[in-house]
């Protein structure tokens, strides 16, 4: 990152090196998904939306694929080669951060809760305090595993226990540290190489700069979470799943709030980036993801999938259709059972039927294929009627061809257009034909064996059909 597009004096350093043991995964604990993005991704897209200045992310475990996942990112990267503790990873981000001045904000990437208020509010009060560090802590009825904030006899913050090392008295304390952390940047830079790993766990603890800055006169206070639940940390698979669905559960009670009928939550998954419109129902079992937007009044019935879908209003999707980076004009029905793939649009007004399967195709206003159909590479204008069974040939082992089937055009059923070719306006093509040839406007193509009645044929033969078969 260039120096000068730094705008403010708040920086931040994200932890993302751990080994993640507990996930028990070839795959680095921050790229597994949470509602369909990424864990890491959580956290940093709520630090980039704030005016954070210089953002490093320590990485060490799967450091490539992460360091390619977040590629997007405006953030710089640093490497903890081997993982010595909370203290050492951030001692290698020390040097991404000297000369610069003002707040660092130092967070834990497997976090995914805070709220930004509450990041703001981190900044906001080391300023404002002109505090050395400011730490995040809430009150909790199950402390375990966390490390529990020790206060002196005038009630300030005087260290920072972690489990490992707490005595029987010390356990039972229930404000824990909620990870999240901002200092001057001056005070972090001077007392990171004053850490030690003398403790239970033999590691650089970042938390015990707090017990060194009391030691030293220096200025620390305590923020309070807003709930327990944006401090939640994700160790394991079962956590994961657990905030999988508190925010699950949160996303349908907004969308409920704004007017969408979800009639069983629970078995509902739509991701953070979708926008529902009000008076669409949704039926149990649907999977609504990426940045799908669903207009108003929209029918979702159960078993369907939609990835990047857009709909427009009052369209129906019946059972177990799926949808991907597709658009679907107003008044469309889609399914039972159909399959619209990459890059499709159909237009207003349309039907695609039972066992449909459209990709990368444009369907004009009014068209129809209502069953059985494969429409791939192709362009339909309006009001065109695709037969039952009828399909696209598209590929000829080597290369995609388009199909163009112009408006008001007639399909029989069970036919075949071998691409590239054009069906032109208002033609009507046989059932059972095969298409090899451009068919001129208005006119009709047959392309079939012809039909032959040989009279009397079964008796002459003497054929018996045996009645048991
Ligand atoms: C840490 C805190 C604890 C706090 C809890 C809140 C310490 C010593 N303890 O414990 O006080 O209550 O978070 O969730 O800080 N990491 C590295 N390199 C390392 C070790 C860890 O980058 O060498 C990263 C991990 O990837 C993770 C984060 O730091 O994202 C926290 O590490 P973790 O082992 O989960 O710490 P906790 O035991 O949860
Ligand atoms: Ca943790």
């Amino acid at each position: 990152m260039i120096e000068s597009t730094i705008p403010r004096q708040r920086h931040a350093v994200v932890l993302a090196a751990g080994k993640s043991t507990r996930f028990k995964s070839e795959t680095p604990k921050l790229l597994h998904k949470l509602c369909g993005k990424l864990l890491v991704c959580h956290l940093l897209d709520r630090l980039t939306a704030l005016d954070v200045g210089r953002i490093v992310v320590v990485l060490g475990h799967g450091s490539e694929s992460v360091r390619e996942a977040l590629s997007d990112y405006p953030v710089d990267f640093a490497l903890q080669e081997q993982q010595l503790g909370t203290g050492h990873a951030t001692m290698c981000a020390a040097p991404a951060l000297k000369g610069l001045e003002g707040s660092v904000l130092v967070l834990y990437g497997d976090t995914p809760l805070i709220s930004r208020d509450t990041l703001h509010r981190l900044y906001e009060t080391r300023e404002k305090e002109d505090a050395d560090e400011v730490i995040l802590t809430v009150e909790t009825t199950e402390p375990e595993g966390y490390g529990r904030i020790v206060r002196d006899g005038e009630g300030k913050p005087a260290r920072i226990v972690e489990e490992k090392d707490t005595s029987p008295e010390e356990k039972l304390i229930r404000e824990i540290n909620a990870g999240f952390v901002c200092f001057r940047i001056s005070t972090l830079l001077e007392h990171l190489p004053l850490l030690s790993n003398r403790n239970a766990a033999g590691e650089y603890y970042l938390t015990d700069i707090l017990g060194l800055l009391r030691e030293r006169g220096k200025k620390v206070v305590t923020v309070p979470a807003v709930s327990v639940l944006e401090t939640v940390g994700i160790n394991s698979r079962e956590e994961l799943s657990r905030v999988e669905s508190v925010l699950r559960a949160e996303i349908a009670a907004k969308w409920m709030s704004e007017g969408v009928t979800i009639l069983n939550p629970a078995t509902v998954y739509i991701d953070p980036e979708v926008t529902i419109g009000a008076d669409t129902i949704i039926y149990p079992g649907v999977f609504i993801e990426g940045k799908s937007q669903i207009g108003p009044r929209c029918t979702i019935r159960s078993g369907c999938h939609l990835l990047d879908a857009v709909l427009e209003a009052d369209v129906v999707v019946d059972q177990c259709s799926v949808i991907r980076r597709s658009s679907v004009g107003s008044g469309t029905t889609v399914g039972p059972f159909a399959h619209l793939r990459e890059h499709s649009s159909v237009g207003g007004n349309a039907r695609i039927g039972n066992f449909v399967e459209v990709k990368k195709s444009e369907i004009g206003d009014g068209s129809k294929a209502a069953h059985l159909a494969y429409l791939g590479d192709a362009t339909l204008g309006k009001d065109v009627n695709i037969g039952a069974g009828a399909i696209t040939c598209n590929y000829d082992g080597v290369n995609k061809n388009k199909t163009v089937i112009e408006d008001g055009v007639f399909v029989g059923s069970d036919s075949q257009l071998v691409a590239p070719v054009t069906v032109h306006r208002g033609a009507y093509v046989a059932a059972g034909s095969t298409i090899t040839e451009d068919v001129p406007p208005g006119s009709l193509a047959i392309a079939r064996g012809k039909q032959v009645n040989k009279e009397g044929w079964v008796a002459k033969k003497g054929r018996k059909r045996d009645e048991g078969q």
